[in-house]
């Protein structure tokens, strides 16, 4: 497709919206359309099955119910905003997607990698990110970030250990895909991730001129 999709991914308070907004300033700036969405969410079918994943209730939901439901908003999501965007060449800017799948629902709630697998064929066919950028952050520090921000949702309520798995699986990720990946140490300071965020800039816009 004409367009380029970036994903940008990490632990909860890794500061993804902040530096994507610096990346969409820096591509804007060369005249680049630049279309900013998140999952869940991204449209306003997908931001209500946003809902019912985050809203903390009583009734504990299903680990099979949440994969369905993250897939569901993602089809949507594709259909209406990204495939639709990317035709048109503008660049996508995305927080989160697919490797949030691997990340939550495979390596921090222990869904076989295979069956996520699957369902991403079925809903994105070949459709891949082009770059994902990952805030990778210490745990801690992400969690102290986002409980300042005020009530906690139903993912943010999980224990330590189950963040310190997602963590553990965007890594591996990372590992096993070097050339879409690009980790950043979220630790430092927002300034000094702001610079290796505006670093990527020239990479991007030569690829942008390739297609
Ligand atoms: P955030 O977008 O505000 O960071 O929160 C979204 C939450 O949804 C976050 O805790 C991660 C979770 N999530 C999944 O569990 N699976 C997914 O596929 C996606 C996109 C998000």
């Amino acid at each position: 497709m004409a367009g380029l999709f970036i994903t940008l991914e990490g632990p909860e308070g890794a500061g993804k919206t902040t530096n994507r907004q610096v990346l969409a300033d820096g591509l804007a700036g060369h005249g680049v359309e630049v279309v900013l969405s998140r999952e869940p969410g991204g449209t306003p079918l997908a931001e209500q099955v946003r809902e019912l994943l985050l809203t903390p209730r009583d009734e504990p939901m299903a680990v099979d119910a949440e994969l369905l439901l993250v897939f569901a908003g993602r089809a949507q999501h594709l259909a209406t905003v990204i495939r639709p965007a990317l035709q048109r060449g503008a660049v996508v800017l995305c927080d989160r997607f697919t490797d949030a799948t691997y990340a939550y629902q495979g390596s921090g709630r222990g869904l076989d990698r295979a069956r996520i697998a699957q369902l991403e064929q079925f809903v994105q066919g070949e459709l891949r990110p082009d770059m994902t950028l990952l805030f990778d952050l210490p745990i801690e520090i992400g969690l102290q970030r986002a409980a300042a921000r005020g009530r906690l949702d139903r993912f943010e309520q999980e224990a330590q250990a189950f963040f310190q798995r997602v963590r553990q699986g965007y890594l591996e990720q990372a590992r096993a895909e070097p050339t879409r990946y690009h980790v950043l140490d979220a630790s430092q300071p927002l300034e000094a991730v702001q610079t290796q965020v505006r670093a990527l800039l020239p990479a991007l816009l030569q690829r942008l001129q390739g297609r």
